[in-house]
């Protein structure tokens, strides 16, 4: 059962025993195969990507259509994404969960707030979520017209380049959620299942502290595998694995901080880009974010509300 597994890593008293975690930086070939980039598409480099021949890309054998992407970006690209996460995609038009509680007037946001140190220290880890594009409706669990912004260009590029990579070759992103996680946050076992396609695949890149991941079968009664997603590392959930059971039950302390730079020239470069660095840095230390991209329509589709394309 999904559950047996959730808890089973949730548990602090006892600690669980990590060996069985699938780990791709040390891939075990019984359990995973490598996958060759579609490396004809040259437009990789932006967003803060490595040269997609440097990519190293797997598979799970027992799971179709589950694809990961060991870590592609550059330090800058692990700087600038974590940026837009934190900094930017937390605020307007964005919905985050805070909106409900009415804590910011019509000119303040999460962000700015937490400049405060007396203010950040419980307003930071109150952020939980953010929707962007088609807003994910937690309630009702359905799109609408009425509730919807425009998708960052940025985010489009990033999944654009990630899908072509992949060989899919129509993924156009509509909604993304974006998850925050503090040290001791949990994702409970889901299936995303909202979008009016099912077939695109959901891209889902995660920057920070380091998470166990579960992926199951289609049903709750499945088991599942656990792997360990580290800053940089993305997920596409495809085909036969698009509707598995997954969740998030615990973050681990990173065992590495690929968004930390050794040369000071990218640090100077770094505090004129991003002017908030310093306390973005101290927020990712303690934190994880997941960029969780999907499309809603069908190709050709133009509305919700025209369901032919
Ligand atoms: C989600 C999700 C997984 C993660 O947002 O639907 O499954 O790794 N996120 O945070
Ligand atoms: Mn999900």
């Amino acid at each position: 059962m999904f559950k047996d597994f959730f808890k089973y890593y949730k548990s602090k008293e006892p600690p669980p025993d990590f060996g069985a975690v699938i780990d791709f930086k040390k891939p075990d070939y019984s359990k995973v195969r490598n996958i060759l980039p579609d490396v004809n598409e040259d437009e990789g480099v932006a967003q803060g990507l490595k040269p997609i021949k440097e990519w190293k890309i797997y598979g799970i054998i027992s799971k179709p259509g589950l694809i990961f992407i060991e870590n592609p970006f550059t330090t800058l690209g692990q700087q600038y994404w974590i940026t837009r996460c934190v900094r930017d995609y937390s605020s307007k038009p964005n919905k985050t969960n805070l909106d409900l509680h009415n804590l910011f007037t019509k000119h303040e946001n999460w962000w700015d707030e937490c400049s405060n140190a007396e203010r950040a220290r419980t307003l930071l880890p109150k952020l939980r979520w953010a929707t962007l594009g088609y807003h994910h409706n937690w309630d009702t669990k359905e799109y609408s017209e009425n509730a919807k912004d425009s998708m960052p260009e940025d985010m489009m590029k990033l999944t654009r380049c990630l899908a072509k990579v992949a060989s899919f070759h129509d993924f156009k992103a509509e909604s993304a959620i974006v998850n925050y996680y503090r040290m001791n946050s949990t994702l409970s076992g889901h299936t995303d299942h909202s979008e009016v396609d099912c077939e695109a695949p959901l891209f889902s890149v995660s920057f920070g502290q380091t998470a166990i991941f579960l992926i199951g079968g289609l049903l709750r009664e499945d088991p599942a595998d656990a792997i360990f997603i580290r800053s940089g590392d993305i997920v596409i959930m495809s085909k036969s694995s698009r509707l598995r059971y997954h969740g998030v039950p615990r973050i681990l302390a990173a065992d590495s901080t690929p968004w930390e730079s050794e040369s000071s020239k990218d640090i100077t470069q770094m505090k004129e880009k991003f002017s908030d660095w310093d306390r973005i840095k101290s927020y990712i230390c303690e934190s994880r974010v997941n960029m969780n991209v999907r499309q809603v329509l069908r190709p050709g589709q133009t509305s919700l509300d025209n369901n032919s394309p």
